[in-house]
């Protein structure tokens, strides 16, 4: 048999010489015995690290005391009879294994050769079961693959555009796609009925661990679903990816809508692993007759509460430190700090004789104890703020203390909907309604009358999937009358003129018959990510931008020739 591959590692054991070959399915060792053959022995004494080699030779099972249980191949080893070296190769600048501590930049920079790793391999593979678990499920549902333009106009996703020149109209671009939403849109009033496609998407957005410019969703748009239709076929898929990872997750997944999330949890995208839910307990708090909480809950405070089970065994210096360096240092760190207060609570009978020693009401603090659910020695946490702040600072803190408590189970996969979204945001500092999903997004029937009067209350026909704390998709149904639509972008304060401009086509559309039709966007990245138990999505990527948005392989973005830029009709400002 024929074996070829890279020297992975190279042994001589004084006459015998062992090589470690390795291709992307593991590794496999090679003997090269002087008295099976001089000349494989003598190229086995050339071969350096991650040479490529050809082995000709004989499988035969190791002697017992050189069994290597560990590795799939550890029970064989293949008895050189010729070894060709295909391939020299130059020192690697890292070990070609899993457990090394090389900056991220230099295995960015050498990608090649980090991607030659088996964290990679599997990573990469399981990306790929992914794209075909997904091709097979939506056409088994009757969907089409469709592709829409990569060269196209503006879609509006919340991101600012990757837009490119066009050489034949000067002074005209294209974008990039920050998602194929109108095509898809269009492609139902074409009436293909189902589509998805698997495409890559740009946005011009902050990186972080979970974002990049470039990226891949699962796109989908169906004619004619309900919200259900929608959510049953995404979970049979999510049930499918799960099983790659080996892990049995059971539909119907959970739903909660985003008001409930947000009091709950303090996050529209709450990490379900672990327990620890946020309590209101304003009411509690204004009557217990401490001095403080009164004033604050009559100017419009709410006041919060987690539960740290007394098993955590979280001590009182502990508790200390987190409210001056996570709560006032870190979740609350502007000027306004002051009005904001954790209050640390123990639960049992004596915390409750000792706060009624302080003048409180011994029978509001039970009340307390009993509406958190807490027991004995368990630590309360109440925080207070105004609604919104106060939500999201309990959420990040329930957070940081489920993970800082060891309560997350890392194994477990929790998925859950999150549904009845706002349709609007409110940007203060342009003073204008912005789309919280993006502006196809349908109102909820029984609040399209808020329109006029009071858009902020409008709930969406939007839900967003969410998978241990990350959101893993987001859809909804769509506005399928053009003049809803429009009324929309007024809402928006963007001009009819502008509407047109930018949306007319679509628009237009709109207007020759089109279905009542919604879907849902899947982030590749992001499940891939969570299925392989990585912690970025630039592990799950084969060539991933640097948190800078910048490819250290081939070193882009870069500047162009001169005669280039002319050709596009482009003129650069340099910064100084
Ligand atoms: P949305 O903007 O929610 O929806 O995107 C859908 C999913 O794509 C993933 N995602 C990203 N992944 C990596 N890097 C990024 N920069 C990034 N941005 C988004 C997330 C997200 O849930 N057109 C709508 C979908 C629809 O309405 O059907 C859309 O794009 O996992």
């Amino acid at each position: 048999m024929t074996l070829m591959g890279w020297a992975a590692a190279r042994r001589d054991l004084g006459g015998v010489i062992f090589i470690d070959l390795r291709d992307r399915e593991g590794v496999c060792q090679v003997v090269a015995r002087p008295e099976v053959s001089e000349e494989a022995h003598d190229a086995a004494d050339h071969v350096r690290g991650e040479y490529v080699l050809a082995v000709v030779g004989e499988v035969a099972a190791r002697s017992a005391d050189t069994v290597n249980p560990k590795i799939p191949t550890g029970g064989v080893e293949v008895n050189a009879r010729e070894i060709r070296v295909l391939s020299e190769a130059r020192t690697p600048p890292f070990p070609i294994e899993d457990d090394i501590n090389t900056a991220e930049e230099i295995r960015l920079k050498y990608r090649y050769l980090d991607l030659r790793r088996p964290r990679y391999h599997r990573n990469i593979k399981l990306r790929h079961q992914v794209t075909m678990e997904v091709r097979r499920h939506y056409d088994e549902h009757g969907f089409y693959e469709i592709e829409t333009p990569m060269l196209t106009k503006s879609t509006p996703e919340g991101a600012r555009d990757f837009l490119v020149p066009s050489r034949i109209h000067h002074g005209s671009f294209y974008a990039l796609p920050q998602s194929p939403q109108l095509f898809k849109q269009i492609l139902m009033v074409a009436g293909m009925d189902r589509y998805f496609q698997v495409v890559r998407c740009f946005r011009d957005e902050d990186n972080r661990a979970d974002r990049q410019p470039e990226f891949t969703q699962v796109d989908v748009e169906m004619s004619f679903p309900r919200e259900e239709t929608v959510f049953d076929i995404t979970e049979e898929l999510y049930v499918k990816l799960a099983r790659l990872a080996g892990v049995e997750v059971a539909p119907p997944f959970p739903r909660l809508t985003y008001k409930d999330a947000m009091e709950r949890y303090g996050s529209d995208k709450p990490d379900l692993r672990f327990g620890m839910p946020i309590t209101d307990v304003s009411q509690e708090m204004k009557t217990l007759g401490l001095d403080t909480f009164p004033g604050l809950v009559d100017a419009g405070a709410r006041c919060r509460a987690i539960v740290l089970p007394a098993s955590s065994g979280v001590s009182g210096t502990r508790l200390r430190k987190v409210n001056e360096e996570l709560w006032l240092g870190r979740i609350v760190p502007d000027s306004r700090a002051s009005k904001r207060n954790l209050f640390v609570l123990k639960a049992g009978d004596d915390a409750v004789t000792n706060l009624g020693k302080k003048g409180a009401s011994e029978t509001v603090a039970r009340r307390l104890l009993e509406r958190v659910g807490a027991a004995k020695d368990d630590t309360i946490l109440v925080g207070t703020d105004a609604e919104e702040p106060v939500s999201m600072a309990m959420g990040i803190l329930r957070l940081e203390m489920g993970k800082e408590l060891k309560l997350v189970d890392e194994k477990a996969f929790r998925f859950l909907w999150v549904t009845e979204f706002p349709l609007f945001g409110y940007d203060a500092k342009e003073k204008r309604y912005v789309s919280l999903h993006h502006p196809f997004t349908a109102p909820r029937d029984e609040d399209r009358h808020l329109l006029d009067t009071d858009p902020g209350k409008v709930r969406a026909k939007a839900y967003d999937i969410v998978l241990n704390g990350y959101e893993v998709g987001g859809g909804s149904l769509r506005i399928h009358e053009s003049e809803l639509q429009a009324k929309i972008f007024r809402i928006l304060s963007m001009s009819d003129e502008e509407a047109r401009d930018r949306f007319g086509f679509f628009l237009e559309a709109l207007q020759y018959g089109t279905p009542p039709h919604g879907g849902i966007a899947l982030g590749v990245d992001r499940i891939v990510m969570i299925l392989a138990g990585e912690p970025s999505i630039r592990d799950v990527i084969a060539f991933p931008k640097t948190a800078s948005f910048t490819d250290l392989m081939t070193g882009s973005p870069s500047p162009v020739r001169d005669d280039q830029l002319r050709d596009l009709g482009v003129v650069v400002i340099r910064s100084t």
